[in-house]
């Protein structure tokens, strides 16, 4: 098994490299401050968790290496973005995120809404490099996995969801599907496409597919309560908002410990999906899960 000090090793090594890899391809240049904007939405802040799943996955396949960074920058791109416009006063209304000012407190909600949308156009644009750097047939499926997992049928789809369930007292059921849209559908994007780089047969890609699956609802379902058990100096978030705003959440639902046990049941769901899979090195991809369900931010 990885040891505790080696996941967090790896982490840290992994997290230096997206940072100097975003840095690197957001580009201050944009017109009239919108670059400004969209380098204050991505750098400098965010545990990278979904970089780490992306590279992680790579690691766990045996895939090709550069385009693996590619893709796990544009899976952060995307949700860089989708926290942006998240925290804008027609969403979430917000006004602290990764411990700083929301982009539209800081630029305008003009420029918030224009830096998600450059920043999503970004992501796509890093998967077709046209450089040979990410062969064709490969920026095809991350394309085609990354649009999905964005979408209507994915995370836009699930926020509308959010948005339209305030002050609705949601079963389970669908409190799930919403929280596997909104949330889970990029988190298992971002195993699916780190097992892109890599040839992954089709029982291998499946349990890899339940993992990132099962981790994206815990992930959710973590976020829920640590919005109730958490301040937000620690958060770097407003803490309180689902209630404040009337969201149904698995707190609301089931209760603090109830919450927790649902968390932890779709963590071993995770762990188990992993351990079928045959693949001879997880440990860092069960690391990731662990730090899922234990992470105080
Ligand atoms: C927060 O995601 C928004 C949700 C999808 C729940 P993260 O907790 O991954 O946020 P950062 O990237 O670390 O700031
Ligand atoms: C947001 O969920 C999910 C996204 C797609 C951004 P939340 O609204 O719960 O995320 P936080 O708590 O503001 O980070
Ligand atoms: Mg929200
Ligand atoms: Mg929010
Ligand atoms: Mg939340």
């Amino acid at each position: 098994m990885l040891q505790g000090s080696d996941f967090v090793g790896w982490r840290a090594v992994q997290q230096d490299r997206v940072e100097a890899a975003l840095d690197a391809w957001v580009s201050a240049d944009a017109p009239a401050g919108l670059g400004l904007a969209m380098r204050y939405a991505v750098l400098d802040g965010g545990k990278r968790l979904r970089p780490l799943l992306v590279l992680a996955t790579r690691e766990a396949v045996g895939g090709e290496e550069r385009a693996a960074m590619r893709a796990a920058c544009a899976v952060e791109l995307i949700h860089a973005y989708s926290l942006v416009h998240d925290d804008m006063p027609c969403m979430d209304n917000d006004v602290l995120r990764r411990g700083k000012p929301t982009v539209h407190v800081k630029f305008g909600e003009a420029q918030a809404l224009l830096a998600g949308d450059a920043l999503q156009a970004l992501a796509f644009g890093l998967l077709v490099p046209g450089d040979g750097s990410v062969s064709a047939e490969l920026s095809v499926r991350l394309c085609r996995q990354l649009a999905l997992a964005a979408g209507a049928s994915g995370m836009a789809g699930g926020q509308a969801v959010d948005l339209a369930s305030v002050g609705i007292a949601l079963d389970r059921p669908a409190l799930e599907a919403m929280h596997r849209l909104k949330t889970g559908a990029l988190l298992q994007a971002s195993v699916m496409m780190g097992a892109a780089t890599g040839s992954a047969d089709e029982s291998v890609s499946h349990a890899l597919s339940v993992y990132g699956a099962s981790l994206g609802l815990a992930f959710q379902v973590v976020d829920d309560i640590l919005d109730v058990t958490t301040d937000s100096a620690t958060l770097g978030k407003t803490a309180g908002k689902d209630a404040a705003c009337d969201k149904p959440t698995f707190v609301s639902l089931m209760g603090l410990d109830g919450a927790q046990a649902y968390a932890d049941q779709c963590l071993d769901s995770a762990h188990e999906a992993l351990a079928s899979s045959g693949l001879p090195q997880v440990d860092t991809l069960h690391a990731l899960a662990d730090w899922v369900g234990h992470r105080v931010s």
